[in-house]
């Protein structure tokens, strides 16, 4: 302070000291230079907000336009499978890969492979000890996976069979047998760990019988029956830890009923009635909500587009919004946020997500093959692995990818 006001002093003298025309010229400078700073300040201001800002916006609109005018294609063909196959089953494993079992070909298949989501390859493992279609697959707590029952072309063809897959040996090894033979029936991961066993399908009838697999100790114990004979019927497991079935075909007759499984009393009740009849080929999903999403499948005479919800709470179903296809044989997938996929089950290559919060249907793009009786799988990473299947013509060994949209 002190030095620039002595400074500002000595410029003053200097000024008063010096000849009219200098001090003149002085000014004349200063204000040229004042006016000059307030020129450039004024255009670089005008260049920074009126004649650049635009052009800006302008850009930020037309992206924004561009990725929710133009859908993105969010379905791509992954390497095939070794061996084509309808009405295999596959499951997601611990390390993220996924593992497809037996099916259907034409022949009775023995064989299983492995995808690597990191490779997109899939390997050819050991075959199980038994060729199955219509079997069931559960991921046990210890890591292993339970085969059980299926159906093959041996005499008895239906299978009271099962088979564990050791993770730490990559081999099959046989377990206990069920009671029943059955396929097309439903299995259930318990909160204790056990595996429940419900219905499926024995020659042309139904069974109601449900059993309980210890992993500990490779025993099998028959538990109460079922209210109905069913086989076709879903099975979800809810967020208080009961078993929902659904549907399904008793013996002649095709089902709109549901039934609850409570691991406490070991026993089954009747739940309220689905509002149409869905004798197969239908899904059922448990949202996070903890309400179930049931789609599609057949009630007898036709192919359903309707959906509805299930309500643990109250123990009603409601109708919820129609797919825009009728479908069965087709899967549903979860997916990270919470809404659900429903891919394949024919009538074009349309797929569908099913948003719980606004419980609307949206596109999902387009599958690249059609598909029934194929298996779908969340991966690790979020994306959907739909694999197999059957086109109406072909057995198919292709795979593809779903990638969800990150809004
Ligand atoms: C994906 O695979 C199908 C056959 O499964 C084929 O028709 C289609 O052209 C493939 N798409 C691309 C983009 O390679
Ligand atoms: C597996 O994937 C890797 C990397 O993508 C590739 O180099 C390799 O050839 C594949 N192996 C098989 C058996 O497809
Ligand atoms: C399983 O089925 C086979 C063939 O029918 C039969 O020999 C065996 O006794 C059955 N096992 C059980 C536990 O019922
Ligand atoms: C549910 O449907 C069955 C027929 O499938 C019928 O016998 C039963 O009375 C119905 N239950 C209720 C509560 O409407
Ligand atoms: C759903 O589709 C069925 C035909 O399958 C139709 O009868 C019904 O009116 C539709 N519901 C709505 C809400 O569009
Ligand atoms: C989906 O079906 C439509 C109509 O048949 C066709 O034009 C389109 O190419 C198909 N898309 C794919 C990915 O196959």
């Amino acid at each position: 302070m002190n030095q620039n006001s002595a400074y500002v002093g000595r410029v003053i003298g200097n000024i008063r000291t010096s000849k009219w025309w200098n001090h003149r010229r002085f000014r004349i400078i200063l204000i040229s230079v004042i006016i000059f700073i307030i020129f450039v300040i004024t255009l670089s201001l005008l260049l920074k907000f009126v004649i650049l800002t635009p052009k800006k916006v302008q850009e930020s609109t037309s992206t924004t336009i561009s990725t929710t005018i133009i859908p993105q294609p969010r379905w791509s063909n992954t390497s095939k499978m070794h061996q084509s196959r309808r009405l295999h089953t596959s499951t997601l494993l611990r390390d993220g890969k996924v593992l497809v079992v037996g099916g259907y070909n034409g022949l009775v298949l023995r064989n299983a492979e492995l995808y690597d989501p990191l490779t997109e390859n899939w390997t050819i493992i050991h075959n199980m000890h038994t060729e199955r279609y219509g079997h069931t697959i559960s991921n046990l707590n210890n890591g292993n996976i339970l085969i059980c029952g299926g159906y093959n072309n041996d005499f008895p063809s239906n299978l009271n069979s099962s088979e564990l897959y050791d993770l730490s040996t990559e081999t099959w090894k046989i377990t206990s047998s069920m009671h029943h033979a059955r396929h097309y029936h439903t299995a259930s991961l318990l909160s204790d760990g056990k595996i429940l066993v419900a219905g499926g399908a024995v020659g042309l009838g139904s069974r109601d019988s449900a059993e309980l697999y210890d992993p500990s100790s490779e025993n099998w114990v028959l538990r109460s029956k079922m209210n109905y004979a069913r086989r076709g019927h879903t099975a979800t497991v809810l967020s208080n830890g009961k078993i929902l079935v659904t549907g399904g075909k008793s013996n002649d007759l095709a089902l709109n009923t549901a039934e609850l499984y409570d691991p406490l009393t070991e026993n089954w009740i009747v739940t309220g009635n689905m509002s149409e009849v869905r004798e197969g080929g239908h899904t059922a999903s448990l949202l996070s909500n903890g309400q179930v999403l049931v789609t599609g499948g057949h009630d007898g005479s036709r192919i359903l587009n309707s959906a509805e919800l299930y309500d643990p709470t109250k123990g009603i179903w409601t109708m919820t919004m129609n797919m825009s296809n009728a479908l069965e044989y087709h899967t549903a997938s979860v997916l990270q946020d919470g809404k659900v996929l429903v891919a394949g089950g024919y009538k074009g290559n349309l797929t569908e997500l099913f948003d719980p919060s606004t419980e609307t249907w949206e596109n999902a793009g387009e599958i690249n093959d059609l598909r029934t009786s194929h298996t779908a799988n969340v991966l690790l990473n979020g994306k959907v692995l739909i694999m197999g299947g059957y086109d109406s013509t072909s057995f198919l060994n292709t795979a593809e990818l779903y990638e969800p949209l990150i809004n």
